[in-house]
């Protein structure tokens, strides 16, 4: 079942002017392949935009973090790749501006702070954004990949979800660190 304010927004059309919909969407099957469309392009524009914030980052085990998602967030593009394979169908990234928007406010924000601790932690912020989105776009595609018997794409779905949170812990264990050792 989709949520209802998905449901609504598929049923009343008003999708095409949200970006995300477009007309050519009209079945449930459209729908998840245009969202695996768009979390192909934001994996290859998180690809991108992470050798910038490594280049920023102070703290060092947040950098072997960005280093270490960076290896892996290239694996969840070729991962979709695979998916694509496997559902016969040609890869084709399409613009995701939720996810522009949010690496576009990175930059924004990490060329307006100088110290080099809280740079970091809006660099930490950031990163956070990014695992969020992702995670909130992998847990509705796998509910969609089963809700239209595609079973045989729900664990590279899952794995590439499972390293999303994980990166998104690795973060927030950073992030409580650096608190705690400020209070100290
Ligand atoms: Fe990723
Ligand atoms: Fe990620």
């Amino acid at each position: 079942m989709l949520p209802v304010a998905i449901s609504s927004i598929i049923l009343s059309g008003k999708g095409a002017t949200m970006g995300l919909f477009s007309k050519d969407i009209k079945t449930m099957n459209d729908l998840f392949l245009h969202m695996l469309d768009d979390i192909y392009y934001a994996e290859q524009q998180i690809a991108k935009s992470l050798p910038d914030m490594m280049k920023k980052v102070s703290h060092p085990e947040l950098r072997t973090g960005f280093e270490t998602h960076l290896r892996e967030t290239e694996i969840h593009v070729k991962r979709l790749e695979k998916v694509f394979e496997k559902l016969d169908v040609t890869a084709n990234a399409v613009d995701c501006p939720a996810i522009d928007g949010i690496l576009k406010e990175a930059k924004k924000i990490a060329g307006e702070v100088d110290d080099k601790s809280v740079l970091d932690a809006a660099l930490i912020a950031a990163a956070q954004a990014v695992e969020y989105y992702e995670i909130t776009r992998y847990g509705t595609l796998i509910v969609w990949a089963k809700d239209l018997g595609r079973d045989d794409v729900v664990g590279l779905l899952n794995t590439t979800l499972e390293e999303e949170k994980a990166a998104d812990k690795k973060l927030t264990s950073i992030a409580e660190a650096k608190v705690n050792r400020r209070a100290a």
